[in-house]
């Protein structure tokens, strides 16, 4: 197959990453401080509006954003790692079967923690929500590190940066399967969203 750098990942998809994971590592960072509650929340929040956001994303948006192009059954999951023993391993253009399973979960696992910490800053529940919401977070800390051993193994096996072609949209494919558009004003509407969604959240 002729293969190409072509566009894979949109800017809804890109920047939605990059603010998860800059709004997951602030959110930890200064979870245990009271001093630092609202950078907290407002980074808690950026995190649950992108995922808020992806959900009609995954329905809509262009094909490798799609849940349909991701998500699919044990069969294929099984399929594609028992392929990575072999000498050819499975080649997706956009997110593999195994790894799709890894992002939907850290999308529920973002929302349910937010949902969460928003009942918690609006003093609703007590103790156990407080231990739900600690409890999600180291969840979701647990498949980070699930979801970042797979990103290095598979960039490993397929022999391309798959860190750098979530930063710029590019990876190796046929010229065919390229997406027309990287879609800037949805990607503007997204980082409208967060703003203006983080900032309703945390007041
Ligand atoms: C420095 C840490 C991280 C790196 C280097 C990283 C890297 C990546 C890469 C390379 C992909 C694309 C995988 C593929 O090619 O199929 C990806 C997808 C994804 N990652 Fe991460 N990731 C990191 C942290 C996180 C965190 C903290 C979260 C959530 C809180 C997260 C959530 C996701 C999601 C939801 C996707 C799917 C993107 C989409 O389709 O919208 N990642 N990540």
């Amino acid at each position: 197959m002729n293969e190409r750098k072509i566009l894979v990942w949109d800017w809804p998809v890109r920047l939605g990453h990059w603010l998860m994971v800059g709004g997951f590592t602030l959110a930890w960072l200064t979870s245990e401080s009271e001093s630092w509650r609202l950078v907290h929340v407002l980074a808690g929040g950026t995190v649950m509006a992108v995922a808020l956001f992806r959900l009609p994303w995954g329905l809509f948006g262009s094909t490798y954003a799609r849940f349909s192009d991701f998500v699919h059954g044990p069969g294929k999951v099984r399929d594609y790692l028992l392929s990575l023993l072999g000498r050819h391993p499975e080649a997706h253009v956009g997110h593999n079967p195994a790894g799709g399973w890894a992002i939907l979960l850290l999308l529920s696992l973002a929302l349910l923690c937010g949902a969460s910490g928003w009942a918690m800053y609006n003093d609703l529940g007590g103790d156990w929500l407080e231990e739900l919401h600690e409890g999600l977070a180291s969840g979701m800390l647990a498949v980070v590190a699930i979801h970042l051993a797979g990103v290095i193994s598979g960039s490993l096996l397929h022999r391309e940066n798959l860190v750098r072609a979530m930063v710029t949209g590019y990876k190796n494919g046929p010229a065919a399967a390229a997406i027309p558009s990287a879609r800037p004003l949805v990607g503007i509407a997204l980082l409208s969203w967060v703003g203006v969604a983080a900032w309703w959240l945390a007041s």
